[in-house]
């Protein structure tokens, strides 16, 4: 059994979408609900791996033996990476981290105003944590997410060359049976000087078993 090969090795996972506050009561999110990452979790922890999981939801049940993390915005799931990075074996970056945050956090509720019928919030950049890891990365290996609803393949093969990760799994989230929110997923797994592996529709659990035999490989 391939995934024999993760026992003890450490399992650093992210899940959800993160929040980006606009005022105390507001945020901008995303519609990912941290499935995949949490099957991740179980699939990695049932192969005696030890895992700690970085997660912005707590909707879902965490699996025995596995350490939570909760985290909210792209600034605190970056420091909780940071700070397990170096220690980790494995990094998967399943969250859907927002790529845009309000310029500027407003301290309180930001009062309805009636008479310009518009309002106009300023966005900026958010940090890209797995591109910020790419100096401190040694023997890690590093998965991240495509999540796209167009053109994934194009998409994911450039993310594969940015961000410094080592599996770039593409996931289709246009249409409805797979990807966000659902219990489904049909991904394609991109590594450099392989060929792509298409993984077709399946439980996020099963999902989570194959992409771990792949990863398990590269232990052996
Ligand atoms: O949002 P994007 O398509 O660039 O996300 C691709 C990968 O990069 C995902 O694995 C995501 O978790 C990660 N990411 C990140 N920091 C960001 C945005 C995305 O680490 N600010």
């Amino acid at each position: 059994e391939q995934l024999q090969g993760l026992k003890h090795k450490r399992f650093l996972i992210t899940a959800g979408g993160t929040r980006a506050y606009i005022d105390p009561v507001r945020y901008i999110s995303n519609r990912s609900s941290g499935k995949m990452g949490y099957a991740f979790a179980q699939v990695a922890r049932a192969s005696g791996a030890e895992v700690t999981l970085i997660s912005t939801t707590n909707q879902l049940p965490v699996p025995v033996g596995v350490h939570l993390i909760s985290v909210e915005t792209v600034t605190e799931m970056q420091q909780a990476v940071q700070q397990n990075f170096a220690d980790a074996d494995i990094l998967i970056m399943a969250a859907a981290v927002s790529d845009y945050e309000p310029v500027q956090f407003v301290d309180h509720k930001i009062k309805k105003n009636s008479k310009t019928k518009q309002f106009t919030l300023e966005l900026k950049e958010t940090p890209d944590i797995l591109k910020s890891l790419t100096a401190q990365k040694k023997k890690q290996i590093v998965v991240g997410f495509a999540a796209e609803t167009d053109d994934l393949l194009q998409n994911a093969e450039a993310k594969l060359a940015s961000k410094g990760a080592d599996f770039i799994i593409a996931n289709d989230v246009s249409r409805g049976d797979i990807g966000f929110n659902v219990s489904e997923n049909a991904v394609t797994i991109l590594q450099r000087q392989h060929a792509n592996i298409t993984i077709p529709k399946m439980s996020k659990q099963m999902i989570a078993k194959k992409v771990l035999e792949i990863l398990a490989k590269r232990f052996s």
